[in-house]
């Protein structure tokens, strides 16, 4: 199965910079990739390199088959720029611009613009879109990045200027095209929003792809629960392998801190041992926190 988006050893130099050094990636058809990482990493870069915005120091890559840069995959794709900016008018002046610019025409585009603002919850008449709100705004780019149906969406920070109930719908509009077999790639700095939705995260940290993988293995990596066991016989030969985990006591009974892994055996055995479950609590550390581990702490640098 051919990648919808591949780099291979993509290296974009600034002056004597790397901000982007060797990435290799890939997107596979009908995924959902979350490009993480801390301003600065190189994000935006990767992405415009794709798009043939900028051109590659080394290395290249594909896009829907064809090499960075080439002209006719342009209006398979969907983008959502770092800061979308827009021209006077409305919101459906400004999401019917972007389908013209895709070779959409009427009665069809303005149908689709209608249903996008709708789902969007953005007013399609009166106000200027360059008046909305930032979260507006984001809003209205992903409108734009979607009206032309694309195979492959390439969005760019799409919550970083929404509120809790914002970036709901994002996530909801992005599983939703998946849904629609869309492939996506975004990139975020905000980790606590994104991982939910993705099947696959890479994280990049100043150029370099740092660690990527499917989403599930990270979680799992990180993921440990709390169990609270009652009336168990503190000699119980069921629960000895599990002696390790045991976090102390209380009126509630014995508790374990297991990896997520182990859970499921463990309350087995406190079954079969005769005791009874009192609660099975997630403590799962935030992928955030993973993230700091691997880059060790820069968290002055990190938001500069
Ligand atoms: N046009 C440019 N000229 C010089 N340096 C740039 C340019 N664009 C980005 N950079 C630098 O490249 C690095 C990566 O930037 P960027 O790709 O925007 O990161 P991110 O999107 O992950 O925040 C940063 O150090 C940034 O200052
Ligand atoms: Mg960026």
């Amino acid at each position: 199965m051919a990648a919808t988006l591949e780099f291979k050893g993509t290296t974009k130099h600034f002056g004597t910079q790397a901000a982007l050094d060797g990435l290799s990636l890939s997107l596979n058809p009908g995924e959902i990739l979350g490009f993480l990482g801390p301003n600065g990493a190189g994000k935006t870069t990767a992405i415009h390199l794709a798009l043939g915005f900028l051109r590659p120091t080394a290395g290249g890559g594909a896009i829907l088959g064809q090499p960075f840069g080439d002209t006719a995959t342009r209006s398979r794709i969907g983008f959502l720029p770092d800061s979308p900016a827009f021209f006077a008018g409305s919101a459906s002046k400004a999401v019917e611009l972007a389908g013209r610019l895709n070779d959409m025409h009427n009665p069809r585009l303005r149908e689709r613009s209608r249903v996008l603002l709708a789902q969007l919850n953005l007013p399609s008449a009166g106000k200027d879109a360059r008046r909305f709100s930032r979260g507006m705004q984001q809003r209205l780019g992903i409108a734009q990045a979607l009206v032309n149906d694309p195979e492959l969406l390439i969005l760019d920070e799409p919550t970083s200027a929404l509120d809790p109930p914002g970036v709901l719908e994002v996530r909801e509009l992005l599983l939703a095209a998946r849904n629609d077999g869309k492939s996506i790639f975004f990139s975020s700095h905000q980790l606590s929003e994104v991982e939910q939705i993705c099947d696959r995260i890479a994280f990049l940290d100043r150029g370099r792809l740092l660690r990527h993988g499917p989403l599930a293995a990270f979680l799992e990596e990180s993921g440990q629960i709390e169990i609270v066991v009652q009336s168990l016989p503190l000699d119980s030969e069921e629960l000895q392998p599990y002696q390790q985990y045991r976090s102390g006591s209380s009126e509630n009974g014995t508790h374990y801190v297991v990896p997520t892994r182990l859970q499921r055996e463990l309350i087995e055995r406190a079954w079969a041992a005769g005791g009874t479950l009192k609660s099975v609590t997630p403590q799962r550390r935030a992928l955030e926190e993973l993230f700091i581990t691997w880059t060790g702490d820069r968290s002055g640098e990190a938001h500069a």
